[in-house]
């Protein structure tokens, strides 16, 4: 494992032997457990929430909600949130008391060093997470983390790293790519994968035209809390558009293909968003290329137009699917997917699975997944910044980070003084490849 001060350079483990060991196995995560307990088994879960906004607060209902499913005790004992208003909801929404409702940058370290958590929440902005698994791994906590799980390589690398790490300890991680968790999805893609459809020749994947994207207007007494408190906008916290929301259905085609892409190339625009301060795009139209060629046609945008649709599709030599539940093969036979999961809600069900993989003591590690799938969607969206071709190897290796240092060094000095003294690094150049913009700080 690499020392705290360290990005790793390299995955700790290669592609193929990761998804031998574990891709299918998480896909089958949920169906494959058992359904009763025993009574000594159920240890309490003892949950911090990290990032106490719309999902925090979501997370961790479906997080109570879940324990009920399984059968065992669990609380919100702590939560944590850059700004005290936000961090106080754990008061209101989860009784949790004042003195463990803690805010500022190093918020995380507080609210896993309270004793006995042994299960944290990461809803914070994607441009912070690396560092907050990191430490909450180290920590020895099992970890829910929503996606995506980075926003440039650097970050990426620490997630990969900290994965493995996860795994030497025996913790167990699950992911907010919450289609892996709900059942019309996981019946189909198994057919998929049992060659229902035969060889795959291609995939698209949408979320198009989703509508414009919040603002929360200019409130903030220096320019980073500003930015922070409208993260989507700024490449270095949210990934962009096509990281922050189009991984969902990136991460349904890498799933299918069971490996993720080695090249992209696209475009895209910053039509919509008008003078809203920020400066990310709000359309991509981009397209992978699998390992043997298949390719997968993406497309998404956040604005207004007159269709939508957030969906995936796959072409076989013996028919199409909708990945998310149904198949149709040639000759005109349609088969539909029938799996009933505990939970009816992909939301609840990723906590339900996960609890029961430490209850358990059964392999569940969605790391390597989402960060593949997160690492996706960057490669093409520096594809489509660049307007040449992006490798795999070129966007995991690359040196470029996006967000302050600190960030990328170790999350224990993110205890430094007030996170207000920073200076914002953007704009950023969007030529990320070739052209690294200087980031500063105070
Ligand atoms: N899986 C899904 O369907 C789904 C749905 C919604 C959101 N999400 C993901 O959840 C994450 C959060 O989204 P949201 O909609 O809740 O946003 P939000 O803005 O409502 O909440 C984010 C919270 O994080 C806090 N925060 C910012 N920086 C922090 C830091 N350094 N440390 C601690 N707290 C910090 C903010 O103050 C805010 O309260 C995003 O990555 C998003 O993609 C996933």
């Amino acid at each position: 494992m690499n020392n705290n001060n360290t990005i790793p350079s390299k995955p700790a483990v290669s592609r193929r032997d990761f998804l031998k060991s574990t891709s299918l196995a998480v896909g089958a995560a949920a169906v494959s457990f058992p359904a009763v307990l025993s009574a000594q088994d159920k240890q309490p879960m003892n949950a911090v929430i990290i990032g106490m906004g719309g999902r925090g607060g979501g997370a961790g209902k479906n997080f109570l909600d879940a324990c009920k499913i399984v059968g065992v005790e669990g609380k919100i004992v702590a939560t944590a949130d850059i700004f005290p208003e936000q961090a106080a909801r754990g008061k209101q929404n989860f009784q949790v008391p004042e003195e463990r409702c803690f805010s500022g940058f190093d918020c995380h370290m507080k609210a896993l060093a309270v004793p006995g958590v042994n299960y944290a929440i990461i809803a914070t902005p994607p441009g912070f997470k690396p560092p907050q698994f990191k430490a909450a791994v180290e920590a020895g906590k099992h970890v829910f983390i929503e996606k995506p799980v980075s926003v440039d390589g650097p970050g990426s690398r620490i997630m990969y790293a900290a994965g493995e790490l996860a795994k030497q300890k025996g913790l167990k991680v699950a992911a907010g790519t919450q289609r892996r968790h709900q059942a019309g999805y996981i019946d189909t893609i198994k057919h998929i994968q049992d060659g229902m459809i035969g060889d795959i020749v291609s995939l698209r994947a949408y979320w198009v035209n989703g509508g414009p994207i919040w603002h929360r207007g200019d409130n903030g007494a220096t320019a980073i809390e500003k930015q922070i408190r409208n993260w989507y906008h700024f490449i270095w916290l949210s990934g962009d558009h096509i990281c922050e929301q189009h991984v969902h259905n990136i991460d349904v085609c890498n799933w299918v293909m069971n490996d993720h892409p080695v090249k992209a190339w696209g475009m895209g625009a910053r039509q919509q968003l008008g003078s809203k301060p920020g400066e990310i795009w709000d359309n991509f139209a981009v397209e992978f290329e699998y390992p043997g060629g298949v390719r997968m046609a993406s497309y998404c945008g956040q604005v207004k137009r007159s269709w939508s649709s957030v969906s995936e599709f796959v072409v076989g030599t013996k028919g199409t699917s909708n990945p998310g539940g149904s198949i149709s093969v040639k000759g005109g036979d349609r088969w539909r997917a029938s799996l009933k999961l505990e939970s009816g809600d992909a939301y609840v069900q990723e906590h339900v699975d996960l609890i029961k993989a430490i209850l358990n003591n059964t392999e569940l590690n969605e790391t390597k997944n989402v960060t593949d799938s997160t690492l996706t969607a960057i490669m093409g969206r520096e594809a489509a910044y660049s307007g040449g071709a992006v490798e795999w190897d070129a966007i995991l290796e690359s040196p470029f980070q996006y967000g302050p240092e600190l960030l990328y060094t170790d999350a224990a000095k993110m205890q430094y003084g007030d996170f207000r003294t920073l200076v914002p690094p953007m704009p950023s150049k969007h030529d990320v490849l070739k052209n690294p913009p200087v980031v500063q700080t105070a």
